[in-house]
């Protein structure tokens, strides 16, 4: 396929990618372009780039499953402990604190790209175990990735996704079936999963909490801050931002805060 797909077309994909999604392939992850490209193709019994564009740019439905294909969806349970200690004992104590002075018993969480599942599930078990008894759990989990999504739906995993997952979580959380676990519905029921791309605005409003991990490495800086100033709309004015590790909003002209904290670094909206 390489020859088929000459610079021009493969810049041509990836322009058309970036415009869809804010996911930009620069020229040193072109392999994994192509062999992500060569797979739908296979799928669809074409080699021909060119005119696969061509079927991108009129059809939007196949623009949803091309988009799906490229990709990357590596996630697990309880991502970076650091995180978690932060979320445990900095972001909920400090929440329960300012929103139970006003009376608001109600945490609303948002997982951004959210893959399978794991990231939402870990951060709804998370909620449950650390906030005072009644308090409200609303959270909304979103991605892309159809296919993800339909995983995260139906929470079920393979025993060999069930790693880090603290032994009291397992086995108050899950149930085993098959040869693996299934979430209980007092978890997933406090989840809605939701197809959506972060190039547009969600519409959500008053979030406490926005996780949106390892996302935007697949952005350039332009992308990014779209996403970063949608997220700031999106979040009440007492709000925390937790982004990956590997990822920084270092240089970006955001209204967010740094946070440093004993465990780990984040991001805060603190108008209030
Ligand atoms: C590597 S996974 C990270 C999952 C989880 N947040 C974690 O840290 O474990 C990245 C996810 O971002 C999603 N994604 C990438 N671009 C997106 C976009 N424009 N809109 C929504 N989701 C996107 C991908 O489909 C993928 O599921």
């Amino acid at each position: 396929m390489s020859d088929l797909l000459n610079d021009a077309v493969f810049q041509d994909i990836r322009d058309y990618i970036y415009s869809e999604s804010g996911i930009h392939f620069s020229e040193s992850n072109r392999s994994i372009l192509e062999s992500r490209l060569k797979e739908r193709l296979r799928t669809l019994d074409t080699n021909n780039p060119a005119s696969y564009l061509e079927l991108l740019r009129r059809d939007k439905e196949e623009t949803k499953f091309f988009l799906d294909a490229i990709t990357t969806n590596l996630t697990r349970f309880f991502r970076n402990q650091a995180h978690y200690d932060t979320f445990i004992n900095h972001v909920i104590p400090d929440l329960v604190k300012y929103k139970g002075s006003k009376g608001d018993h109600s945490i609303k969480i948002w997982s951004a790209g959210c893959s399978t599942g794991e990231e939402p599930y870990t951060n709804a078990m998370v909620l449950k175990e650390n906030l005072p008894a009644g308090w409200k759990i609303e959270v909304t989990a979103s991605d892309l990735s159809l296919k993800s999504l339909m995983k995260a739906k139906a929470g079920y995993y393979p025993a060999s996704r069930i790693t880090g997952i603290p032994e009291n979580y397992l086995s108050k959380y899950f149930d085993t079936k098959d040869d693996g676990y299934q979430i209980k519905d007092e978890i997933r029921n406090l989840i809605k999963f939701d197809y959506h791309n972060l190039k547009f605005d969600a519409g959500l409003k008053d979030l406490d909490i926005v996780f949106c991990r390892n996302v935007l490495i697949y952005f350039d800086e332009a992308a990014q801050k779209n996403v970063i100033n949608h997220f700031y709309n999106s979040m009440a004015t007492h709000a925390y931002l937790f982004i990956g590790h590997s990822e920084s909003l270092f240089g970006m002209d955001t209204k967010f805060e740094f946070i440093k904290t004993d465990w780990a670094c984040l991001y805060g909206k603190m108008l209030s």
